[in-house]
């Protein structure tokens, strides 16, 4: 059996952060949809399709806030895969500079993979992996 997983950090900077102080959830969701998407990465490597689409993103939930100044550390891990389309599980640690990384953020994301036509448009295309 297969296993398909990736690892991707980033470091609050003052731009990320919202009116409260804490780091902006739409940017967590960014950094969580580019987690996926090198695990995608991974998972297509060696396959016909040019690449991948997000097509969902779900059960997005902030569970601690996350300041300036944290690592936040992604987990991203293949746990189901279709036709074109593949589950993939992302997790996300905040750890401060005095504090044990704590999770801070999960989110599933459906991603469906992709070849370009001769128009340059993409449409779904098989990718042929399994887990
Ligand atoms: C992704 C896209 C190419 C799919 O094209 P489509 O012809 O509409 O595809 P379908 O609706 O038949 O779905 C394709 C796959 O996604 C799955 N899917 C569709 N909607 C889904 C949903 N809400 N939840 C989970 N899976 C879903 C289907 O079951 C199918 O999976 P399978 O092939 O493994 O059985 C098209 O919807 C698209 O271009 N969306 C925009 C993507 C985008 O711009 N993303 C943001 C930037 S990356």
């Amino acid at each position: 059996m297969h296993s398909f997983s990736a690892k991707y950090s980033q470091f609050v900077m003052p731009d990320h952060i919202n009116v409260v102080g804490t780091l902006f959830g739409g940017q967590m969701i960014a950094w969580v949809d580019l987690a996926a998407a090198k695990v995608s990465h991974r998972l297509l490597k060696g396959t016909d399709v040019d690449g991948a689409v997000t097509r969902t993103i779900e059960q997005v939930e902030f569970k601690e806030p996350v300041y300036l100044g944290d690592w936040v550390n992604f987990t991203a891990k293949v746990v189901d895969i279709g036709t074109t389309s593949y589950k993939i599980e992302v997790e996300a640690y905040a750890e401060g500079p005095n504090s044990e990384p704590r999770l801070a953020c999960v989110a599933t994301v459906v991603m469906v993979s992709v070849k370009k036509d001769n128009n340059g448009k993409y449409h779904k295309m098989p990718h042929g992996k399994s887990l």
